[in-house]
């Protein structure tokens, strides 16, 4: 019989005797993955780094996961495509789901434009152990601000299937946390996302 060349059918999963329950009480909070969600210039990145201090500053382990670098890196045989942008997000969440495992607190700040792949990055960890965050910035406030000058370059047709241009992008229906990044300064956000996860027991009170 002719053996297919990328079978795993003899792949075996081994026990680890170090547990993410032993992590999590070794760093004395929960492990957990924050999905920021949102259009360019929304302040995905902006917001997850400036959280990741805050959490860091209070002992807590943490990694961020950004689009632009991992990009370089993980996905960087993938386009923007609808295909590639589906393949970045389930790489992303199968990624963040084994860091969930080694019990940080991670952010992955991703545009991550359709619901069907948000669901099932969902999908994959546990109920609660899945965040979803909607940097909510309209389209009009993105393109004003334009940090890395994509959206004049998209207007004037150099990059195809730009999110929110020529590419679509789908607004989470129910996140945990919808914060206003396109009004609210940085810091507020952060405040905000930190008392969802003292409320709900992610972190110490
Ligand atoms: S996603 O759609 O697959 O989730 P991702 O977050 O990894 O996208 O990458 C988005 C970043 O890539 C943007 O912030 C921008 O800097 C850059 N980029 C380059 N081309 C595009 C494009 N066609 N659409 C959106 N972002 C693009």
């Amino acid at each position: 019989m002719q053996q297919e060349k990328f079978t795993n059918q003899h792949t075996h999963w081994h026990e680890p005797t170090v547990f993410r329950a032993d992590r999590e009480r070794q760093n004395r909070h929960r492990s957990v993955i924050l999905w920021f969600t949102g259009l360019s210039g929304a302040g995905k990145s902006t917001l997850a780094h400036a959280l990741e201090d805050e959490l860091h500053r209070r002992g807590a382990r943490t990694f961020v996961l950004d689009g632009d670098n991992v990009r370089k890196g993980l996905c960087k045989d993938l386009g923007f495509t609808d295909a590639d942008r589906t393949e970045n997000i389930r790489r992303i969440g199968e990624l963040a789901k084994l860091m969930l495992d080694a019990g940080l607190i991670v952010m992955t700040a991703f545009i991550s434009p359709f619901r069907k792949d948000r669901a099932l990055a969902r999908g994959l960890v546990a109920p609660g152990d899945f965040i979803e965050i909607y940097c909510n910035a309209g389209l009009d406030v993105c393109e004003a601000r334009d940090p890395k000058g994509l959206y004049k370059k998209a207007r004037a047709g150099q990059i195809p299937e730009f999110t929110g241009i020529s590419s679509p992008y789908e607004a989470p229906e129910m996140p945990e946390l919808d914060v206003v990044t396109g009004s609210k300064p940085v810091e507020e956000c952060v405040v905000q996302i930190i008392e969802f996860l003292r409320s709900r027991d992610y972190l110490e009170r």
